[in-house]
């Protein structure tokens, strides 16, 4: 579904330590050094370790064309000092809903930045006109995930089970968390 026109997502959200902002093609190479070939890091993703640079400029280019279309709004993660992309997070807009996904470079991981960079989209989406509900899924192995939403305030709502394919884990489909942000009044 497309964008409604009543909201547009900001090309900059800015937290206390980090900034998360429109990607350019420029994003590919430290995307490819810091994430994307670490097999730990997208173990519970649909998607496998890039191999070759090119795997992830292709990436970044459908994340350019998918911002352009109002399909998916993904922002490269930065740290407020250094803008090296060190992670990504990403919104699917269906009508009503938002649903949330995210990934960061190991070397970063357990110093709350993802809990820090959801806080702020989630709270930046729930205000957007004619949006109600931003969701995630994470596969039922994946706590520090989990965690995540927990400390971002979203509820747990049940385990959707065969839910999604990580290709990663199992070539059949994962039983998943599913966790909810709504906006409380109407
Ligand atoms: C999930 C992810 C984004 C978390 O990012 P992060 O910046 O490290 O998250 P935070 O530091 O804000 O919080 C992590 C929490 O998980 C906890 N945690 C980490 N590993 C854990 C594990 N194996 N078991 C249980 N808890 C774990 C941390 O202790 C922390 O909780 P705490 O603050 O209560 O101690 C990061 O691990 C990642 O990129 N993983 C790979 C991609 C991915 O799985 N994306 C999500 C797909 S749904």
């Amino acid at each position: 579904m497309r964008t409604p026109a009543a909201w547009k997502p900001p090309e900059r959200l800015h937290t206390e330590r980090l900034v998360l902002r429109r990607p350019h093609p420029e994003d590919a190479q430290a995307i490819f050094e810091a994430y994307a070939q670490d097999p730990e890091v997208v173990r519970y993703l649909t998607w496998r370790p890039h191999h070759h640079l090119e795997e992830t400029v292709a990436m970044v280019a459908r994340a350019l064309e998918d911002w352009e279309a109002g399909r998916t709004f993904r922002w490269v993660v930065v740290r407020r000092r250094e803008d090296r992309a060190i992670g990504m997070v990403e919104l699917r807009p269906d009508g009503h809903r938002l649903e949330l996904g995210y990934v960061l470079a190991r070397r970063y991981w357990n110093r709350g930045y993802m809990t820090e960079a959801v806080q702020a989209v989630v709270t930046w989406a729930l205000e957007q006109p004619g949006i109600y509900r931003v969701w995630a899924v994470v596969d039922v192995e994946n706590r520090a995930s989990a965690r995540v939403l927990e400390k971002s305030g979203m509820r747990l709502e049940g385990v959707l089970r065969r839910w999604s394919v990580h290709p990663n884990v199992s070539r059949a489909p994962r039983d998943c968390l599913c966790y909810s942000a709504v906006r409380v009044e109407d």
